[in-house]
């Protein structure tokens, strides 16, 4: 087995675009903006959107990386460094699926599906920062960040210092 399933690769890059946008936009412009200007529905409407179609296709993910089979683990030549990715392959899953449920919590803990969806016409709370899946949606945004970066750079390291083309796992072709 030569690179991972053509599902599995698919996936890896539309949610790879998907949360990188995700984590730009939100912190960027949705927590920037304060909750009583005029585009903070729109903004919010888009973040929430987006986040939730990440949920549904990270374990759209999970479940194909644990039904299909896969490439045997890289190897870097160096114990640590082989930990570092297994570790950080399974950190990427789990974060994501944070950011979604602490997402998720702020909206329920705030009411949001009903004024942003639902036209009920209420207005915002002032802020969300009193409020607990906030400050974790926060930290969680941190920590994913960070471990994207150590993953790009595990990747450079493939491909520049080991030169093995281990990118070519993560793409379409004969898997035999
Ligand atoms: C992987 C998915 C997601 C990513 C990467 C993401 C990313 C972010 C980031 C980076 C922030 C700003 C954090 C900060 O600067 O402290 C944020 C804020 C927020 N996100 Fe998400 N998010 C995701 C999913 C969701 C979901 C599913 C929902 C709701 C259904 C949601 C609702 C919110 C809300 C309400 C805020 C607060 C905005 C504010 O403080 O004004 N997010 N998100
Ligand atoms: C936001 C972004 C990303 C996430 C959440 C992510 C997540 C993952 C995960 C979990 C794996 C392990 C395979 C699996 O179990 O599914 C993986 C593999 C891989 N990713 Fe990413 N990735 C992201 C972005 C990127 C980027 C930007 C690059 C390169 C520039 C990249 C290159 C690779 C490569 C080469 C592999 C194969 C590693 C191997 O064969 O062992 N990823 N990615």
């Amino acid at each position: 087995m030569t690179r991972y399933h053509p599902t599995l690769v698919a996936l890896h890059w539309i949610l790879a675009i998907m949360i990188i946008v995700a984590l730009v936009m939100g912190g960027q412009v949705l927590a920037a903006l304060p909750n009583d200007s005029p585009d903070k529905m729109f903004s919010l409407r888009a973040h929430m959107s987006i986040g939730l179609i990440i949920g549904i296709l990270m374990v759209a993910r999970l479940v194909t990386r644990v039904k299909t089979q896969h490439p045997p683990k890289a190897d870097t030549g160096n114990a640590l460094l082989n930990m570092g990715g297994q570790v950080a392959h399974w950190a990427l899953y789990a974060f994501v699926l944070l950011m979604v449920a602490s997402g998720i919590g702020i909206s329920v803990t705030a009411g949001l599906p009903g004024i942003v969806f639902g036209g009920s016409g209420a207005p915002l709370p002032e802020t969300f920062n009193d409020l607990a899946p906030r400050a974790a949606h926060g930290i969680i945004s941190k920590l994913l960040a960070l471990t994207i970066l150590a993953h790009i750079a595990g990747w450079l390291y493939h491909q520049f210092v080991l030169k093995d083309g281990l990118i070519s796992r993560m793409w379409f072709g004969n898997r035999t």
